[in-house]
């Protein structure tokens, strides 16, 4: 499905013919805030990702966009999704590797030379750093690969790409709460997440320092199922909590998400760096439930 003609579908009534869709979307891409600027998505898995819904919204901008898939096992997946955004541009990432991440910004050079910037929506740890109690999972191992994987990836990708940014460039990553916050079977992904917002806040400086205007931001996001949240013990009484709970009184979507990483990713958002912006429906200021 075309995420541009079926959210154009209702804006003309759900009537419209296809033609007359087509050409309103061909304005909407034509005039987005995002209009000329090159991004790469990373962390696509299926329609459910959050990077999935920052794809749409940076569509629906204008925004040009390529995609970072993970070996063969994602590749035919990835493609076919891409493919909603009219993109044939796929590159091989397996951030555990810091040769593909080198590669990965090199390959992208040879196809469009320079761009404004990517969005880095990865995640992983074992299950053991994601299930019980923390400490009966804690290990040295599933330490460094949660932390190697879904934290220390953010500044290497960005170390990488500095060859290849544009002027106002600007970089993302996702986040969530239990950074800061105990929340259970979140263990292991918490620290390696507070790791990863302190680097949100480093990169935005040492990317300050080139004097181009280029830029580091994080979303800290609530609860939305996913492949990586489903991997998650507890999950599900988490997503009903916040539901309940939220100012908002529901629970955020990829959608809600998208449309604040396309604002960032745009110049619209010039002066924002080195900040954690919740899109949580405001979950993170309560103190007590009701
Ligand atoms: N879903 C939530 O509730 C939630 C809330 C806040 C933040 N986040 C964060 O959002 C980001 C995206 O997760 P999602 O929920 O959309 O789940 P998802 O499963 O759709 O996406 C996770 C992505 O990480 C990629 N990935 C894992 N290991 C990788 C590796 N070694 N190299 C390259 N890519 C790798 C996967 O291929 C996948 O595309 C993650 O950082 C996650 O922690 C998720």
């Amino acid at each position: 499905m075309n995420p541009i003609t079926s959210s154009f579908g209702s804006a003309v009534g759900g009537k419209a013919e296809g033609a007359t869709v087509l050409f309103i979307n061909a304005i909407m891409v034509n005039t987005g805030f995002l209009k000329g600027k090159k991004l790469l998505i990373t962390g696509v898995l299926s329609n459910r990702s959050i990077a999935y819904g920052i794809a749409q919204a940076c569509y629906q901008q204008g925004a040009q966009l390529a995609f970072s898939f993970v070996g063969e096992r994602t590749y035919t997946r990835v493609a076919k999704l891409a493919e909603d955004f009219q993109s044939d541009l796929l590159f091989d990432c397996d951030v555990s590797s810091d040769q593909q991440i080198n590669d990965l910004f090199a390959q992208i050079h040879q196809k469009w030379q320079s761009f404004d910037g990517f969005v880095h929506s990865i995640g992983f740890s074992p299950k053991e750093g994601i299930s019980g109690d923390f400490l009966t999972g804690l290990s040295r191992e599933v330490f460094t690969t949660a932390h190697e994987i879904s934290s220390y990836s953010f500044p290497a990708m960005v170390k990488a790409s500095v060859p290849y940014l544009n002027d106002n460039a600007c970089v993302l990553t996702l986040t969530y709460l239990g950074a800061h916050r105990i929340t259970p079977s979140y263990n292991t992904m918490g620290l390696a997440k507070a790791s990863l917002e302190s680097s949100v806040r480093y990169c935005a400086g040492s990317l300050g320092a080139f004097g181009r205007g280029w830029r580091a931001n994080a979303i800290s996001a609530g609860p939305i199922k996913t492949v990586a949240a489903a991997s998650m013990q507890d999950f599900g009484d988490i997503l009903a909590v916040v539901g309940k709970h939220s100012p908002i009184q529901r629970n955020v979507t990829i959608q809600d998400v998208g449309h604040t990483a396309a604002f960032l990713m745009s110049d619209l958002a010039a002066g924002i760096s080195a900040q954690i912006v919740y899109v949580d429906g405001g979950f993170s200021t309560l103190s007590v439930y009701k």
